[in-house]
């Protein structure tokens, strides 16, 4: 039923997008207007996109929808080409964990795991995540190893259960856990809010990197405007989301 919108007006075999909405609108149950009204937005692969927006315009919906957590009462969601309400349940799970990297507003780490553990749970759950790194010559292990030194985890702190750690530290574990085996998307929802200026920018330093590395896009959500200009394109909400108000029939 959804239809595919074509990718190239030159036939060429292109790359898909990393994410394209097109005629989208979603409505939390119970709410009298739509949250979110978008006519079309694309993603390019490898794209590097700053999302700004007051709170609650709608922002960690958007990148809700984009990860097929929850899907839209109208309209598509594609990433790298696949449309999410095509997919089963089961089988978004599964895209999701192979092709997208959360960093939650909240983290959602599990608290009972070590650091290192929640960042390997990523792989775990993605056979392509280990694929990916299996071709790349390493293993999980080292590669969750390599991410937390860049993020300035020691060793000591990967062994020690997530809910021991400072929230700047968890910040940094789910960091790592939505950046290991390389997936093409990467959504991070306010992930420096918790950083001091300087983990701030190597934050963002190994994010871009990461991403530059795998060719990942990288859909960033932040109120700090200062981080904007080390983004290909600033997107804001408000110029995107078409205000409808309640839809209302004709007497
Ligand atoms: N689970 C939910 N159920 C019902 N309404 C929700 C839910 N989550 C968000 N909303 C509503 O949707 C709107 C957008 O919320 P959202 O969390 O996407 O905003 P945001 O732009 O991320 O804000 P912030 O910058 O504060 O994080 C708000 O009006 C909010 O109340
Ligand atoms: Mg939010």
């Amino acid at each position: 039923m959804p239809d595919h919108p074509t990718e190239t007006a030159s036939g060429a075999a292109a790359e898909p997008a990393a994410v394209l909405l097109d005629a989208l609108r979603y409505r939390w149950p119970g709410a009298d207007c739509d949250c979110l009204n978008i006519a079309t937005l694309r993603i390019a692969a490898g794209e590097r996109v700053f999302l700004r927006g007051p709170s609650g315009s709608g922002k960690t919906t958007l990148l809700s929808l984009v990860g097929g957590v929850i899907l839209p009462q109208a309209g598509v969601v594609r990433i790298a080409g696949q449309s999410l309400a095509a997919l089963s349940a089961g089988a978004r799970d599964r895209f999701r964990a192979d092709h997208v990297g959360f960093v939650f507003q909240l983290f959602n780490l599990l608290p009972y795991l070590s650091a290192r553990d929640n960042i390997l749970l990523a792989c775990r759950f993605s056979p392509q995540r280990r694929a990916r790194i299996a071709v790349a010559g390493s293993t999980p292990e080292a590669e969750a190893t390599r991410l937390a030194e860049r993020l300035d985890l020691g060793a000591a702190l990967l062994d020690r259960p997530a809910a021991a750690l400072s929230v700047g530290q968890q910040q940094r574990v789910a960091a790592a856990r939505a950046l290991i085996g390389r997936p093409g998307l990467v959504v991070a929802d306010e992930p420096t809010s918790a950083l001091d200026a300087e983990r701030q920018q190597a934050f963002i330093d190994l994010l871009l990197d990461e991403c530059a590395a795998a060719g990942a896009a990288l859909l960033f959500v932040s109120h700090d405007q200062r981080l904007a200009g080390h983004f290909d394109r600033v997107l804001d909400l408000a110029t995107i989301h078409r205000a409808t108000g309640s839809m209302q029939a004709p007497a």
